[in-house]
């Protein structure tokens, strides 16, 4: 099977916005407790984070991350997490069915984040609480000394403001699920306010309103519609969230899900340019995918915690996916997705990174560990800065039930002008058949072929564990090579490539 594939120099996307390859951490499961909080493990800091979980998370050069939900902060009073430890009250989450000691909070987060390298994203809780604690909570996090909050901080050990500039204004307000869920007018009145008043703070701030769930849900796109109508004048990105599972075991069909990715993200672009045309408006709000990754293989277990069968646990062991291959490619074709939409996805984190559907595992006392989606994630994270290319694709396809057509072949490329690299992501969809690619590379002369990655497996279902923790992992690839400004490669079936070429 052939493939090929046009690179133009000159025709570009967008530059893409580093912010492209975020992540998420949220109080739920063993994410903070035994993820990146335990202050007994040898590798612990002066904090009581883990050395080996940060240094995992520096090596994916995450450069943001949204903290403290998710489901959870709807229900969260953001006051419990601070002040002195003992003090800090015990609480039942109502989002997991567990209990939240609140040994961690927004400035053990802020001490975590610096050591990890990582700007903070805060969410505020619009789901129990409303505009008073919203501002409350931004002026204690970001306000001078000198005024109440301010000084209270300071009190607590931090003089400096943490100048978060990055502010969700509630999360999936439009999911039944959620503690203090809502119509879209009532959110959309509501979001509109708290962005107003935080604004009337600091102008300066990065606002995020919350969009869809996913695109099943019944309020989808009107959803994002209304809540635009209310507050386009006043925010910045639209949030959108979308999980990714393969119940029916059938391959074909998993992989083609970011078509559906693809037509959401294009579905509320429009809508995003639709409200902008009524409001006469010049400025541009963009999505935040604040929420993506593969989602399912833990949810026979978590039924029991979450339906309360064992009572109200602390940092049990919930959404604990362990992913395998197969995942893999999926978590490369996703990011394909977003390079290819960074000219309106100026956001995304994926949900989430430690130990909860999670690229990096840890064991209590024991070791940290990468899953297989590591790798797509930290190639992409790595190399894919700079502009995403338009590329002209040719390849055979075939027909799913979320698209017609779906290509074999699922390729992203970024130039980095800067950097003299170009970079190329493949994977090959075909369960049966090599794919020889071939790219003609207009505008790239002398290129030549500085690194080659690739994740091959027998098995779609070979997972990596604890004990096994390299048994998927990707390896040098070979055979790529750039003659007469083509680059060819044979890419196995099922596999992802990395393919980085140095520029002259
Ligand atoms: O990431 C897990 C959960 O998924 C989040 O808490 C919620 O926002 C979403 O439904």
């Amino acid at each position: 099977m052939r493939a090929s594939v046009t690179a133009n120099r000159d025709y570009g996307i967008a530059k893409i916005d580093s912010r492209l390859y975020g992540a998420f951490l949220e109080h739920l499961g063993r994410a903070i407790y035994t993820g990146i909080y335990e202050p007994d493990h040898k590798s612990a800091d002066a904090n009581g984070m883990r050395k080996d979980v940060i240094e995992l998370v520096r090596e994916l050069k995450v450069p943001i991350v949204r903290y403290p939900g998710g489901n959870f902060v709807s229900a969260y009073n953001w006051e419990d997490g601070v002040g002195p430890r003992k003090a800090r009250p015990t609480r039942l989450d109502l989002a997991w069915h567990t209990s939240e000691s609140n040994a961690v909070g927004v400035h053990e987060f802020a001490q975590w984040s610096e050591a990890a390298g990582a700007e903070m994203m805060l969410a505020i809780n619009l789901g129990s609480r409303g505009l008073d604690e919203a501002r409350n909570f931004v002026e204690y996090v970001n306000g001078p000394t000198g005024s109440a909050w301010g000084d209270l901080r300071k009190k607590h050990g931090r003089s400096e403001p943490f100048a978060v500039r990055h502010w969700c204004l509630g999360n999936e307000m439009d999911g039944p699920w959620q503690v203090g869920h809502k119509t879209a007018d009532e959110y959309g009145r509501l979001a509109n306010e708290v962005a107003k008043t935080l604004r009337a703070f600091d102008r300066s701030l990065e606002l995020i309103v919350c969009g869809s769930s996913n695109s099943d849900m019944k309020s989808y796109p009107e959803w994002e519609r209304i809540v635009l109508e209310h507050t386009y004048d006043a925010i910045d990105h639209i949030s959108l969230h979308m999980y990714f599972a393969n119940r029916g075991k059938n391959t074909a069909e998993y992989l083609a899900l970011n078509a559906k990715l693809d037509a959401y993200i294009g579905a509320i672009a429009s809508t995003i340019e639709f409200v902008r045309a009524r409001k006469r408006s010049r400025k541009r709000v963009t999505i935040s995918f604040d929420e993506w990754n593969v989602w399912y293989h833990s949810n026979v277990q978590d039924r029991e915690i979450l339906g309360g069968a064992k009572g109200w646990p602390h940092a049990p062991r919930l959404l604990e996916d362990i992913y395998n291959f197969e995942d893999a490619l999926q978590v490369g074709c996703i990011l394909n997705t977003f390079i290819r939409r960074s000219d309106v996805v100026k956001i995304a984190c994926i949900a989430q990174l430690v130990n909860v559907i999670a690229p990096i595992m840890t064991e209590p006392g024991g070791a940290a560990w990468r899953q297989t989606i590591f790798y797509p994630y930290y190639f992409a994270s790595a190399y894919g800065r700079g502009e995403a290319l338009q590329l002209s694709v040719k390849s055979p396809g075939y027909d799913s039930e979320v698209a017609d057509n779906v290509p074999y072949l699922d390729i992203a490329g970024v130039h980095d002008e800067a950097g003299k690299t170009l970079t190329f992501f493949a994977v090959n969809r075909h369960g049966g058949e090599t794919l020889d690619l071939d790219v003609d590379l207009q505008g790239f002369a002398a290129a030549r072929v500085m690194d080659h990655q690739v994740m091959t497996s027998a098995d779609l279902e070979a997972v990596n564990t604890l004990k096994k923790p390299m048994t998927v992992a990707p390896k040098a690839g070979s055979g790529a090579e750039v003659k007469d400004e083509r680059l060819t490669a044979r890419l196995p079936r099922h596999s992802y490539q990395m393919i980085r070429l140095a520029l002259a």
